[in-house]
């Protein structure tokens, strides 16, 4: 199959924001425990019980942010069980997760640290469905407050003097499920109600975000924007790309068809066409785009590995799944425009994760991969592409995937070739660019390729040296489920 893509370098358009690039992490699994976090006192290294070999891995991938507690555990979480000293820590169970004894042993200060060592912004998500006003606008004094009443002190003899200057504060998660099964207008109400109380210290003034819609659900952004829109600093929304679209069977993440493998990928890209319907309802009531769109949850999800924990979500990670990475961060940069954060679900250990561990163990997933391509696109500014490619019949997708942005001087285009079987011959021009030089990276494998525990390097990022220049532009072949980034540089 012949291609080509065309990018106008000329005129730089939005920044890409960073934050498209964001985690997410629940206590859910081996998510935090054992995947993050591994105590002070455990045989596998760590600083201030942060697993070393993670922290690093994330780090390289310069990961901007980092949303906690949860997804579903966010609204059973009450943050004053997770903070002082060790011995005192509440423990609970988990019920949304396995109900296994959660011991509170990575609380609000240990998350702070992870991102301090990560060096991300951290964004939380507070307690509506079983919290209290009082009890989230003391979170927020507790975290932020430079002042010496009772509770920004209860902060200092916790061994932190300085605020810790949060910004992204999430009311909510799922509300309209796990989190409180509300009704829009009753969620609308409360979500006024707890905003009111996301007081701003001193500079550090909150950056609010209402619980959006499950999926395609526009009744629930209809009604959330028209009755506190005007409150919110952004909404946000979860897609999860279920393979066969069966949440009662959603497949396996090693063994699939190439029915299935098709139907993932017609799944995925869906994502775009429902952002798009939620931001033409924001429209009408924010013709100025005031509110951003943020996407805090997103990734496959799939049966778990056979023999785990059901309630762990831990699954492997394939090239398929770094088809729908690339696939996704191709269509998030081309909203750039009103997508203001995205954080893939979830970091490590838990549904479409970067990185997996077992024991003091630890490898990369393709995922992992197509993110460290991506990085170059990060607060970048994106520029027009236009993609001819032919359609895949079976998902209705154009087989080439692409986008591009400039930074510094440096052109990245990022272009993957969805089919599974069939070579691209692509042929890329880029106007502006003429005289630079061009070097490239792919990922590249059998969709069903994977790195497990022995040979953690399997599936790996490699230099693409088969770039032919000529007059008409760049000549290159992306060989089946393959992910390229192209950089022209002076
Ligand atoms: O990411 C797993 C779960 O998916 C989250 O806890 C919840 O918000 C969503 O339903």
């Amino acid at each position: 199959m012949r291609a080509s893509i065309h990018v106008d370098a000329r005129h730089p358009g939005v920044t890409i924001s960073k934050n498209l690039y964001g985690h997410f992490s629940e206590h859910l699994g081996r998510c935090v425990y054992g995947g993050l976090f591994v105590g002070k006192d455990s045989p596998i290294p760590n600083v201030n019980g942060m697993r070393t070999d993670v922290v690093e891995a994330l780090k390289k991938l310069q990961v901007p942010v980092l949303r906690w507690p949860g997804g579903c555990f966010a609204d059973e979480y009450h943050w004053r069980d997770g903070i002082g000293p060790q011995e005192n820590r509440k423990r609970m169970v988990n019920t949304n997760w396995g109900g296994v004894v959660e011991d509170n042993s990575f609380g609000t200060h240990e998350f702070l640290e992870l991102c301090r060592q990560i060096g991300c912004e951290p964004y939380i998500n507070a307690n509506v469905g079983s919290g209290t006003v009082r009890e989230m606008a003391e979170w927020v004094e507790y975290l932020n407050s430079a002042g010496d009443s009772t509770v920004a002190q209860e902060r200092w003899a916790n061994g932190h003097r300085e605020p810790f200057h949060v910004r992204f504060w999430g009311v909510g998660n799922e509300s309209w499920g796990c989190g409180g099964n509300m009704k829009p207008d009753f969620y609308a109400n409360l979500y006024k109600q707890y905003q009111t109380f996301c007081r701003t210290y001193g500079e550090d003034r909150l950056y609010r975000i209402a619980c959006g819609p499950s999926g395609d659900d526009t009744s629930w952004t209809e009604t959330l924007m028209k009755e506190a829109g005007q409150f919110a600093d952004a909404i946000s929304m979860h897609y999860y790309t279920i393979a066969t679209g069966e949440w009662s069977n959603k497949g396996q993440a090693t063994v699939f068809d190439q029915a299935v493998y098709d139907s993932t990928l017609k799944n995925a890209a869906r994502i775009g066409e429902i952002m798009d319907a939620h931001l033409a309802v924001m429209d009408r009531y924010d013709p100025k785009h005031r509110v951003g769109l943020i996407i805090d949850e997103w990734g496959t999800w799939y049966d778990v590995e056979p023999g785990t924990n059901p309630g762990f979500l831990y699954q492997q990670n394939t090239m398929r799944d770094a088809m729908v990475a690339a696939l996704t961060l191709n269509i998030f940069n081309a909203h750039a425009d009103r997508l203001v954060m995205a954080n893939i679900a979830q970091m490590v250990n838990v549904l479409q994760a970067v990185v997996l561990t077992d024991g003091d163990r630890m490898l990369l997933t393709p995922t992992y991969h197509v993110f460290d391509l991506f990085r170059p696109h990060m607060d970048a500014q994106l520029l027009d592409s236009a993609v001819f490619a032919d359609t895949m019949a079976a998902s209705g997708l154009k087989q080439i995937s692409a986008s591009a942005s400039v930074k510094d001087g440096a052109v990245t285009v990022t272009a993957a070739n969805l089919s599974a079987e069939a070579p691209a011959e692509v042929l890329l021009s880029v106007e502006g660019c003429e005289g630079k030089a061009v070097s490239g990276r792919i990922l590249a494998g059998d969709p069903h390729a994977f790195n497990d525990f022995d040979t953690p390097d399997a599936v790996c990022v490699a230099d693409f040296t088969d770039l032919r220049q000529t007059e008409r532009g760049l000549c290159l072949t992306l060989p089946p489920c393959s992910v390229a980034a192209l950089t022209f540089r002076d």
